[in-house]
């Protein structure tokens, strides 16, 4: 008994010694540790020696059993060492390599055009606001004196949506132009009125300078004897303070139903001045007679006033209603010869602004 308990002590302790990875390891210590294992067995069979026997292989088993135990716990502590310091090594870093660094991009040129449109007009008191994109067919045209079947409405080449009618609201429709803000900025009833609405509108149309999604900005003022030299000195405000300071605006009579009178915005050419002609005497090629067209503008209508419950005996005001890829695409004075690469997410050209 002693000396298979001895023989059979020192091949474990052997195994254990040859064990070089921790699944190994812990697979020998069930088969051959484990309760069931021939180690164990003897271990069991200790209780059929006679007593005095029983003492002396007794001791020299526990002996044997806690050197089998400690050399295995040797072993696994070794070995977990070993994997500790080998994914130490795999995982190192080297804080001193240079970092890869990510691309760094920036706003989209519209957005960048609409910030600065909208601290434009922050500065001279008007609030930044946002309507409806999807709107009722009453807040598009009805509320601004455009009944419907008017032909006037031909000009806001309109998407219709499929939705439900309502019978007060009409047809839902993706809003043609900010000009759709003015009633629903009436419908707060905070007056005096200063909004500027900026948003996306939507028109069928697409060529090499309309897209079907495009922006307007709207300027609207509501208050007591406003008159049309507001207009005008809120629009060579802008004018100057966006394009530069030897920029001037003009206002030329055009029909809108919402407003009246109504005028067509131009701006004084960058290049020529407003003259149409460059030194030497030629025709100025970008506007050919001195001014560029920027948008709508005018006086607001009494039936606009009324729709938004408004005593157009009291109150009057302006409202103008400007693209914002034209305002900005004038600006910059690059000449973008399709509007449409605007949106073509093409970093090769977004990357240059
Ligand atoms: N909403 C008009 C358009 O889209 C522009 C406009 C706005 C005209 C406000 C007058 C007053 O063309």
């Amino acid at each position: 008994m002693k000396s298979m308990l001895g023989k059979l002590a020192a091949a474990l302790k052997e195994q254990i010694a040859g064990c070089n990875d921790l699944a190994a390891l812990e697979i020998f210590a069930v088969e051959r540790l484990g309760r069931k294992s021939e180690f164990n067995n003897l271990l069991k069979g200790l209780g059929a020696l006679p007593a005095e026997e029983r003492a002396v292989v007794g001791s020299m088993a526990n002996r044997l059993k806690q050197e089998v135990q400690a050399a295995f716990d040797a072993k696994k502590s070794e070995l977990e060492s070993a994997s500790a310091g080998a994914l130490a090594e795999q995982e190192r870093i080297d804080v001193t390599v240079p970092g890869t660094r990510p691309q760094k991009g920036h706003l989209h040129l519209t957005t960048q055009a609409i910030q600065e449109v909208t601290d434009i007009f922050r500065r001279i008191g008007f609030t930044r606001v946002r309507h409806p994109e999807v709107e009722w067919d009453w807040y598009a045209f009805e509320s601004l004196n455009m009944p419907p079947d008017h032909p006037a409405r031909d000009e806001w080449e309109t998407f219709f949506v499929d939705a439900p009618v309502s019978v007060k609201n009409g047809k839902m429709v993706l809003t043609p132009h900010t000009s759709s803000g003015q009633v629903r900025e009436m419908q707060k009833k905070h007056l005096p009125i200063r909004m500027i609405n900026i948003g996306k509108c939507y028109r069928r149309q697409i060529d090499v300078s309309h897209v079907p999604m495009f922006h307007q900005f709207e300027g609207l003022l509501i208050d007591k004897n406003v008159s049309v030299t507001h207009l005008k000195g809120v629009l060579d405000y802008f004018a100057k303070t966006f394009f530069g300071p030897d920029r001037v605006t003009r206002l030329r009579p055009f029909h809108f139903r919402f407003t009246e009178p109504s005028f067509e915005v131009d701006i004084s050419c960058g290049i020529c001045l407003g003259t149409g002609k460059l030194d030497g005497g030629a025709k100025c090629r970008l506007c050919k007679e001195g001014w560029l067209e920027l948008g709508g503008a005018g006086m607001v209508h009494p039936n606009v006033l009324k729709a938004g419950k408004i005593d157009p005996e009291v109150y009057g005001g302006f409202a103008f209603g400007w693209g914002v890829e034209r305002t900005m695409a004038m600006k910059s004075g690059v000449r973008i010869d399709d509007i449409r690469v605007l949106y073509k997410s093409d970093f090769r050209f977004l990357q240059q602004f």
